[in-house]
């Protein structure tokens, strides 16, 4: 039987022949009619005047720091429960992070801590220069009062809404909130261009600086004359065909993912000690990843294990970055909820391309496993 894994790239049909169009048409180049249609299409849906595609979600992030323009000695403030690219781009441009727990109701920022905790930096003249905030799993954190304390406090905001595409708070797109925000288009994500990200903001200077840096900070001169130290970011053309007829399914596949989240819970929702992420009253998750606690950490390695024996995979939920040896003597403000999250909690099989035969695989394997 084939191997089930936990996010696979799921193809909606028409890439090979919008590939074979943009190699007909030599487009073959880091820019070009798709990547331009792609940005315009996302910053469409998402109601953000400006998008700019990228190499990575990675690239996306220390642009974004790059043009709010934090450097060494800044701090940033982010969730601690995320994927490491979002503390590696702070450590990119020489800033120190400083990591945020999570709130049981998102498994996102604890809006609380945010707001004491610039009170008080406020007050000892110690505010970070930018907080980013992630959207997990594929929910929005709760992204009011968290732009509210960054604005009375005059601190930028950046959404890192990587895992989130899709998703909706308060009605208003995942990508939309933050000064700027960042997508992925890695493969495990709901939508993939094999790798590529993307930038997003209001600001045109901002978005033209980001496009500037990423595309070897070039002058616009003829010949090639460099006053700052630039990158090579951008989306190729080819793939950015890809990302267009995928954007195109978003919603068949939020509508996949919920499903199968749906279908876990109400087959495996009564198992001891189980309890899923919630889905908080602010906002539409897109399930990218159907994630549960299972009650203890000795639990959660038997399932793995038990999936892995009949090649289905399971992961656990991300390692908080206060954790992270790579990270190690950072400043985290709380920290228990998260690491508990982390020590019981497990993703399931969640892409958006699973069968029903797959699913059922998944549950049989999970009840075979002693609770
Ligand atoms: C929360 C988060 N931020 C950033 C990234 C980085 O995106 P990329 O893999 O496209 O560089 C990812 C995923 O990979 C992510 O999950």
């Amino acid at each position: 039987m084939p191997r089930i894994y936990l996010s696979a790239p799921d193809l909606a049909g028409g890439e090979l022949a919008m590939l074979g169009e943009a190699v007909a048409s030599n487009w073959i180049a880091p820019l070009g009619p798709h990547v331009d249609g792609f940005e315009a299409e996302m910053s469409a849906r998402l109601g953000v005047p400006y998008a700019l595609a990228l190499s990575s979600g990675t690239a996306a992030l220390h642009l974004a720091l790059l043009v709010l323009g934090v450097g060494a000695g800044d701090r940033v403030w982010t969730s601690t429960l995320t994927f490491a690219a979002t503390a590696n781009a702070i450590a990119y441009v020489g800033a120190t992070p400083v990591f945020l727990d999570s709130e049981r109701a998102s498994w996102n920022m604890d809006p609380g801590i945010l707001v004491d905790e610039l009170e008080r930096a406020a007050r000892a003249n110690e505010l970070p220069k930018a907080v980013i905030v992630v959207d997990l799993y594929g929910q929005c954190a709760d992204l009011e009062p968290i732009a509210a304390a960054c604005k009375r406090h005059g601190v930028w905001l950046v959404e890192d809404a990587a895992e989130a595409l899709g998703a909706t708070y308060r009605g208003k797109p995942a990508g939309s909130f933050g000064d700027l925000a960042v997508l992925s288009f890695n493969g495990n994500k709901i939508i993939t261009t094999s790798g590529g990200g993307m930038l997003l903001g209001a600001r045109k200077e901002w978005i033209d600086r980001a496009r500037f840096l990423a595309t070897q900070a070039r002058e616009p001169v003829a010949h090639y004359e460099h006053r700052e130290v630039g990158y090579n970011y951008r989306l190729s053309n080819l793939l950015a065909a890809v990302g267009r007829v995928q954007l195109a399914d978003l919603e068949r596949r939020v509508a996949r993912r919920r499903a199968i989240r749906e279908h876990y819970r109400t087959t495996l929702g009564e198992r001891p000690g189980w309890t899923f992420m919630p889905e908080a009253s602010f906002g539409s998750s897109t399930f990218w990843l159907t994630c549960v606690t299972v009650g203890s950490p000795a639990r959660r390695d038997a399932l793995i294990a038990s999936l892995a024996a009949v090649d289905i995979e399971a992961r656990p939920v991300w390692k908080p970055m206060h954790l992270q040896p790579v990270f190690a003597g950072a400043r985290v403000f709380g920290g228990a909820v998260a690491a508990d999250l982390f020590h019981t909690g497990l993703c399931l099989p969640s892409g958006s391309g699973l069968t029903g035969a797959d699913l059922e695989r998944v549950v049989a394997a999970v009840q075979a496993t002693p609770a």
